[in-house]
């Protein structure tokens, strides 16, 4: 991160005690703190409504920091320093009356006031108002916001005009935080510095786009916020298409955050929406059965802890995407996600075509294209897969696919990679929002794959089921077969 100290802020953390803020948010606001990056005088108050004071809340916090934090970047001096920022204040978050209290900490004069709604989204609306009866919050006010907005179009509007009853766009912050991860902003810089790319980037020189997002884990204890999302709200509906925005917008005219959410806006609207005649070749839904993941043997997801036996929800989406527009006629984007792989990988992989008249060995032809990996995580990274001459007097012309190779950890040693959260929150004390996402970015996204949810619960098949451990139901590998084609790691 570039070295530059964002003002001073007083951050209100709604929703201290929870998971986000112990396994997220303090751990990035600590790496800041180490970082040298929080200025001096910022604070923190924690607010929930647990019975604690602040003395026990910093030394929970203490041993929660030891469990989130590598041992190599725990450094006491630095904990102890952070935890003075830190003071805990109970708040009931539906009592109005409450609020006032909040008005007795805040520091108006010296400090910018950043309001994080670390609480259900259900919450959001009532915080809000409570907020502004209160006045704590003026227009200069950052109010960030975390997903789900709302499990479908009209929920999510719900929550967003309760926000914009009290905030203006300028001053919310919606948080994909995919956004924040250091690959993920790398396709900017991938494709809007490189020139080489610019020039290759449509139908003319792609075939198709591959994305996936892969996770071994399975539900963690989240039944019962998962079964009601299920696969399709939970990853698709934000992570993987804002992935997919990125990758196919237009280059926006700066990198202002307008502009990239312009061009972001202008992507989701060209989705060609999946009617029910597409969703036999189009979507896959899948949920997972008893298996091994690395190694063990592990419940399937009706065998999980609170599991509702009959339950239908997915845990594994595979999706042929068109994108109807000029640049991407006719190259589809396929895109998988799902708990219970067989490992954690999120990668992208761009499929180039082949050169328009081949000259070498006909049976080589399926070495062809090429390829550019770019490695989300883990083992951060892009390698570019190209044609050469296999070496050595007897081999002729033959060729040989291998690849660039640009590993980050490799090639910038000395530079940790910082987890999504410590980019955000930074982004955020410093009142930068192209990384966030806009209202109507987090709608369109919405409108698209509420009609696939439409159409599964019109009568669409059940989940196909898939064995803790596997890369989902055979379904997903023969959507992309049919084609032609097939998932890289199975090329
Ligand atoms: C969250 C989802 O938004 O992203 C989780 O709710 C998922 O279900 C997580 O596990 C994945 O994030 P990451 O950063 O671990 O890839």
């Amino acid at each position: 991160m570039a070295n530059k100290i964002a003002t001073r802020c007083d951050i209100m953390l709604f929703g201290a005690l929870g998971d986000l803020a112990q396994r997220k948010l303090f751990p990035a606001l600590y790496q800041l703190e180490r970082a040298g990056l929080l200025a001096h005088g910022s604070r923190i108050l924690g607010l929930a409504r647990r019975e604690l004071s602040t003395d026990d809340v910093r030394k929970a916090l203490r041993e929660r920091l030891k469990q989130h934090v590598k041992p190599e970047e725990f450094d006491s001096s630095v904990v102890e320093a952070f935890l003075q920022r830190v003071e805990y204040q109970i708040l009931d978050f539906n009592d109005e009356a409450g609020f006032g209290v909040l008005n007795s900490w805040r520091d108006e004069e010296n400090s910018e006031l950043i309001v994080y709604l670390a609480s259900p989204p259900a919450m959001y609306g009532v915080i809000a108002r409570n907020l502004r009866s209160a006045s704590c919050c003026t227009e200069k006010t950052r109010v960030v916001v975390e997903k789900p907005i709302g499990h479908d179009l009209e929920s999510s509007r719900v929550i967003n005009d309760e926000l914009g009853e009290v905030y203006r766009e300028s001053q919310l912050f919606r948080i994909d935080h995919y956004l924040g991860k250091e690959t993920v902003q790398n396709l900017i810089a991938l494709r809007f510095a490189n020139n080489l790319f610019a020039s290759q980037w449509d139908q003319n020189h792609i075939s198709h786009v591959e994305i996936t997002v892969a996770e071994s884990v399975g539900i963690e204890g989240r039944w019962g916020y998962f079964d009601k999302a299920g696969q399709i709200r939970d990853m698709i509906q934000n992570h993987m298409l804002q992935l997919l925005c990125l990758i196919a917008m237009d280059p926006p005219s700066d990198l202002s955050a307008d502009s990239i959410r312009d061009e972001k806006v202008k992507v989701l609207k060209a989705l060609r929406r999946i009617t029910p005649d597409m969703m036999e070749t189009y979507v896959v839904r899948g949920q997972y059965t008893a298996g091994t993941s690395t190694g063990k043997p592990v419940p399937g997801y009706l065998e999980e802890e609170g599991a509702n036996k009959r339950s239908e929800t997915e845990t594994f989406v595979a999706l042929k995407v068109e994108i109807d527009n000029w640049r991407w006629s006719g190259v589809p984007f396929y895109i998988r996600t799902g708990k219970r792989l067989p490992e954690k990988l999120s990668q992208i992989i761009i499929h180039f075509k082949p050169a328009p008249h081949y000259i070498f060995d006909p049976d080589q032809k399926h070495l062809a294209n090429n390829k550019l990996i770019i490695r989300l995580q883990p083992d951060e990274g892009m390698s570019l897969k190209i044609l050469t001459k296999d070496q050595g007097l007897h081999k002729g012309m033959r060729l040989r696919q291998g690849p660039l190779e640009l590993t980050f950890s490799e090639a910038f040693e000395s530079e940790r990679i910082p987890d999504a959260y410590e980019r955000l929150l930074w982004e955020i004390m410093k009142g930068n929002q192209y990384l966030f996402v806009r209202r109507d970015e987090v709608e369109h996204a919405w409108h698209w794959v509420d009609r696939i949810i439409q159409n599964w619960s019109d009568g669409g098949d059940p989940p196909k089921r898939y064995a803790a451990g596997t890369w989902g139901p055979v379904a997903s590998i023969a959507m992309i077969t049919r084609d032609g084609r097939s998932w890289y790691e199975d090329a």
